[in-house]
C-alpha cells in the first residue's frame, strides 16, 4: 500500500489529500499539521474549512485510509510520498518585503523531512512558491540527509479554486508534475502520475521540467487575475460613458479566442493566491533584471487596488460626500462566495476605509466566523473599533436595520433572493444599495425605492 503524508492541513493540503484518499482506496493518506486546533477540527464533525462537498469526501474515508494528526515525524517516517502544503505568505519585512514569498514554513518542513526520514522519499512541492524553490528544497534535503537516503523533488502545483475545490480536484483541467529530467526524476514523476491516474484521464496528466511547472502556476494565476483587472479597468470607462460592463464582457466573451470566464467585473479580486503570485512574479522579474516585465505585471495589482478605492470613493460621494456617523451595512466578507476564507478579501480594505471615514458598520456574511472578521479588521484598525463602530450580525435583515446604505462585497447567492421590500422598510431614507458584485436586480430595487449604484454601470 502506498503511503502519502501531507504536511499542512490548510485550504490546499486538506481538500487535495482528502480527495486523493477518496479516489485511491489503496493509498493511505495522513495529513499532518503543527496546529492542534486545526487537526482536532479535521477530526470532528465540524471541519475547519467550508468547501461544498468536502464533508462527504472526508467522512467517507476518515479513519479508513485518511488520517489527520499532529504527529508530523511519524507520518514522514512512514510515507513514500510527502506533499508539502504549508503556507507561503508574502514577506512582511526584510528583503523583498511586500513582494517575495516567505519560505520559512517550506524550509522548516523540508528540514524536518531531512532530519527524520529513515528511507528514500519523493517530496512534492504543493504550496504556491516562487520558481526555483524546488532547487532550494533539494539542496536542504541533500545537505541534511543520512547516508543512502534519496530524495526526489517534484513540483505539483495546485489549481483548485476555493468554493469549488472538490469538483476542481475530482475533474481537474490538468495535473502538472514537474521534475528534473534525470532517470530518477522521471521515475518519481511516474510514481506520482500513477496516483492521479486512479481518477484523472492520462492525457490530462502533464509532465514537464521543474522550472516550467513552477512558473506555470504563477503564470496561470497572473493571467486569470489580469483578465479581472482588465475588465475592472473597462468598468471605470463604462461608468464614465454609460456603457454597461456586463454587456461589454458578454460581447467580448463570445469571441472563442477570448472566452467568457473570469470577465466578471467586481470590487476587486481577493484570495490567497492572485495577489501573492503576481507579486512573486514581479519580484522574480526584478531579480532577473527585467524591469519592464515587472512593471507590466505589477499594474494588475495596482488596478485591483484602484478598483477598491474607486468604489469606496463612489460610495462616499453618493452619500452626500460624507459617511461620518452613517450606518453602512456590508453584505459579504469572504473573498468570494461559497468559502469562509477572507484572505486578501476586498471587504477588509473597504471596511477599513469606512472606519477611517468614521462610519458605523454592520457586517453580515453567511460563512465567515466573527473571530475571523475581528482578526482581519484589527490587523489594520484599533481593537476599540469593535466597541464603537463595528458590529458583526448573523441575520441580513437585522444587519440592514437602520442602515443608510448596503454595500454588497461578496457574490453570495442568498443576497439575490432576500426580501428587499422588508429591508427597504427598515432603512433610513434615501436608502442606498451599492452592488460591488453585479448580482442584484437593479431595476427591481429601484422600483422598491432604493438608490442603486452598480460597478461598471450608470443605470
Ligand atoms: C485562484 C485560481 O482560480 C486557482 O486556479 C488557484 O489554484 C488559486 O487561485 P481562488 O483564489 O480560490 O483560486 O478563487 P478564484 O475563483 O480564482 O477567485 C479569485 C478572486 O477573483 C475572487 O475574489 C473572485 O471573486 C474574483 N473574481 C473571479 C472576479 O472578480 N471576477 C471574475 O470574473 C472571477
Ligand atoms: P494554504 O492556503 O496554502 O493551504 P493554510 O494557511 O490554509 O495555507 O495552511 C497551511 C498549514 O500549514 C497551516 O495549517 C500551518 O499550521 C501548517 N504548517 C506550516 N508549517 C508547518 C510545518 N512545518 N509542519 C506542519 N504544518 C505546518
Amino acid at each position: 500500500m502506498t503511503k502519502i503524508c501531507c504536511i499542512g492541513a490548510g485550504y490546499v493540503g486538506g481538500p487535495t489529500c482528502a480527495v486523493i484518499a477518496y479516489k485511491c482506496p489503496n493509498v493511505q493518506v495522513t495529513i499532518v499539521d503543527l496546529n492542534q486546533a486545526r487537526i482536532d477540527a479535521w477530526n470532528s464533525g465540524n471541519l475547519p474549512i467550508y468547501e461544498p462537498g468536502l464533508d462527504e469526501v472526508v467522512f467517507a474515508c476518515r479513519g479508513k485510509n485518511l488520517f489527520f494528526s499532529t504527529e508530523v515525524d511519524k507520518a514522514i517516517v512512514e510515507a513514500d510520498l510527502i506533499f508539502v502544503s504549508v503556507n507561503t505568505p508574502t514577506k512582511k519585512s526584510g528583503i523583498g518585503a511586500g513582494f517575495a514569498a516567505d519560505l520559512a514554513y517550506v524550509e522548516s518542513a523540508t528540514r524536518r523531512i531531512a532530519q527524520v526520514a529513515t528511507s528514500s522519499k519523493i517530496v512534492i512541492e504543493k504550496s504556491t512558491v516562487p520558481c526555483r524553490t524546488a532547487e532550494s528544497m533539494r539542496t536542504i534535503l541533500e545537505a541534511n540527509s543520512h547516508d543512502g537516503i534519496r530524495f526526489d523533488i517534484l513540483s505539483n502545483p495546485e489549481f483548485l479554486a476555493e468554493g469549488t475545490a472538490v469538483p476542481d480536484l475530482m475533474k481537474p483541467d490538468r495535473v502538472l508534475i514537474g521534475s528534473l529530467q534525470t532517470p530518477e526524476g522521471i521515475k518519481a514523476q511516474q510514481a506520482l502520475a500513477a496516483v492521479y491516474a486512479n481518477w484523472v484521464p492520462k492525457e490530462k496528466i502533464i509532465t514537464m521540467n521543474l522550472w516550467s511547472s513552477e512558473l506555470s502556476k504563477l503564470a496561470a494565476n497572473a493571467l486569470l487575475a489580469q483578465r479581472i483587472s482588465s475588465i475592472n479597468a473597462l468598468s471605470a470607462i463604462c461608468e464614465a460613458t454609460g456603457a454597461d460592463v456586463d454587456e461589454v464582457a458578454y460581447a467580448c466573451g463570445l469571441d472563442t479566442r477570448i472566452g467568457p470566464k473570469f470577465l466578471k467585473a467586481s470590487v476587486g479580486f481577493g484570495g490567497s493566491c492572485f495577489q501573492k503570485d503576481i507579486l512573486n512574479l514581479v519580484y522574480l522579474s526584478e531579480s532577473l533584471h527585467l524591469p519592464e516585465v515587472a512593471a507590466y505585471w505589477k499594474q494588475v495589482v495596482d488596478m485591483n487596488e484602484y478598483q477598491k478605492s474607486r468604489f469606496s470613493q463612489r460610495i462616499v460621494k453618493r452619500l452626500f460626500n460624507t459617511i461620518t456617523n452613517k450606518n453602512i451595512t456590508v453584505f459579504g466578507f469572504a473573498f468570494k462566495k461559497n468559502t469562509g476564507d477572507t484572505r486578501e478579501s476586498a471587504a477588509i480594505t473597504l471596511v477599513n476605509y469606512f472606519l477611517q471615514e468614521r462610519a458605523n458598520i454592520s457586517i453580515y456574511d453567511p460563512k465567515v466566523d466573527d473571530d475571523q472578521i475581528r482578526a482581519d479588521i484589527t490587523e489594520l484598525a484599533p481593537v476599540e473599533a469593535f466597541e464603537k463602530q463595528i458590529k458583526v450580525v448573523h441575520d441580513p435583515y437585522q444587519a440592514a436595520k437602520g442602515a443608510d446604505a448596503i454595500v454588497v462585497l461578496t457574490e453570495w447567492d442568498e443576497f439575490k433572493t432576500l426580501n428587499y421590500e422588508q429591508i427597504y422598510a427598515g432603512m433610513n431614507k434615501p436608502a442606498f444599495i451599492f452592488d460591488g458584485r453585479l448580482i442584484l436586480d437593479s431595476k427591481k430595487l429601484r422600483d422598491i425605492g432604493f438608490q442603486v449604484e452598480v460597478i461598471g454601470k450608470t443605470l
